[in-house]
């Protein structure tokens, strides 16, 4: 097989098969095809798309790249969850120990977070003593006795895709839905999942702004999922403001201990229910989505959940006394509030600009090797709807530096006010089967 004839094929619209596929991948990720070939064909896909047998391929190609996580031993559907990404993302802290709470087994492989999203892993830590670098084996134990783990990405999962991303990168060929919906369906697949519910966002902080191409993308991953035997669903759901009152690493572990206390914020409480809903369902643990959401809010209203995250929490050799006293977690020195300059009611805040604005207090990286402040971060006092008088606050910064001007002003150039009522913006579009 020549690279170039491949290139070509694609380039002229024409479909590659599973063979021309793998061969291009399994190449390119052990350095025997040359980027400026690969980019080539990034650019062609980008402009001639792929089947659907395509697209199922070269997913199952970035699997077979690297280490698969084998969770045969785990007993029960194991159901993942993946988000595209968004700012305030807090879900999986509460969602896991409630869908567990219902039998459901979740073995979770989570990353750090880079840029203005936060990452799982980095939140868990906030919790005092908290260890994910657990081994497989002690992973495994752990989702059979708890139904419950989390652990940070150290295999070698799909080497080809993060190659490719790279490449992508700097290539103008991230946004491509083919490549996006293989690069992340190769993830949760090597992960070891035998269903995947999916949380695509959409809007101002999300990675796919429009919500035709979220849908377009969620319909894509559904497609890939279901073509490879796993149940997948994707929920689409709204990112044009943060998720929840709380960007920043402890401050959204205390909001998502809320949530399962039966407090909290509402948008929150209601993307965890939608999700945690359907996972149930795909686990086999409810006859529908419907009876699965009696259940979670059962288990919120009995404290059974709030007792699974203590049980998961001391597993992993963190402190569980902080799910009673949130104070315990990582606090900041000062709280710095940052006041409306008129009265009105919120029509619009700008979510990356608060990610950001998180980003550059320390809550999270610029670059990898950014070393990040667990206790620092925004609370937004005000969300969009709401309505707010002159001098009064829209959010409050936690901060360990005194000299914040710059991001109180950034803070402050998030949010628009309007004269008008503003509706509460949808937060669940549609359901992709
Ligand atoms: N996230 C991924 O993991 N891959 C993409 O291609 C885009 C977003």
């Amino acid at each position: 097989m020549r690279v170039v004839d491949l290139i070509e094929k694609k380039r002229d619209g024409l479909p590659l098969s599973k063979e021309e596929l793998d061969f291009l991948i399994h190449d390119y990720s052990k350095g025997r095809i040359p980027d400026y070939q690969m980019a080539a064909f990034a650019m062609a896909v980008y402009f001639q798309d792929m089947t659907p047998e395509e697209r199922a391929h070269l997913t199952m190609a970035m699997v077979e790249s690297g280490d698969q996580i084998n969770l045969t031993s785990v007993k029960g559907i194991k159901v993942d969850k993946h988000s595209t990404g968004g700012v305030g993302d807090k879900t999986t802290i509460a969602l896991a120990p409630l869908v567990a709470t219902l039998g459901v087994p979740v073995a979770k492989m989570s990353g750090r977070g880079l840029g203005h999203t936060g990452g799982t892993i980095d939140k868990l830590e906030s919790i005092p003593g908290f260890n994910v670098e657990i081994t497989t084996e002690m992973f495994i134990e752990l989702v059979n006795k708890n139904k419950l783990a989390v652990v940070g990405q150290t295999a070698n999962l799909t080497p080809a895709d993060k190659k490719l991303y790279s490449l992508r990168d700097v290539t103008a060929t991230v946004n491509s839905i083919p490549l996006i919906a293989s690069s992340i369906m190769s993830k949760k697949i090597a992960s070891g999942a035998d269903a995947i519910v999916l949380d695509v966002k959409t809007g101002s902080g999300a990675f796919m702004k429009e919500l035709a191409d979220s849908v377009e993308l969620a319909k894509a991953m559904v497609e890939i999922g279901n073509n490879l035997g796993r149940k997948t669903v994707a929920v689409i759901s709204d990112m044009n403001q943060p998720l929840g009152r709380t960007v920043g690493n402890a401050l959204e572990v205390k909001e998502a201990i809320d949530l399962l206390k039966g407090e909290g914020p509402e948008d929150l409480k209601e993307l965890c229910l939608t999700l945690g809903s359907q996972m149930v369902f795909l686990a086999n643990k409810a006859d529908s989505v419907e009876e699965a959401r009696v259940k979670l809010e059962e288990i919120i209203h009995s404290g059974k959940a709030l007792e699974t995250l203590k049980t998961f929490i001391t597993a992993q050799l963190g402190d569980d006394s902080v799910v009673d006293d949130p104070s315990k977690l990582a606090t900041a020195q000062y709280q710095i509030e940052v006041k409306a300059e008129k009265s009105g009611t919120v029509e619009k805040i700008i979510a990356d600009r608060i990610g950001t604005a998180a980003m550059i207090l320390g809550a999270g990286r610029a670059t990898k090797e950014s070393v990040i402040d667990l206790s620092v971060g925004i609370v937004l006092n005000k969300k969009i709807g709401e309505t707010v008088q002159a001098g009064e606050a829209l959010a409050t910064i936690h901060t360990n530096r005194e000299n914040i001007a710059h991001i109180i002003d950034m803070v402050k150039h998030a949010y628009k006010l309007s004269d008008q009522s503003v509706d509460t913006p949808t937060l669940i579009y549609t359901t992709v089967f």
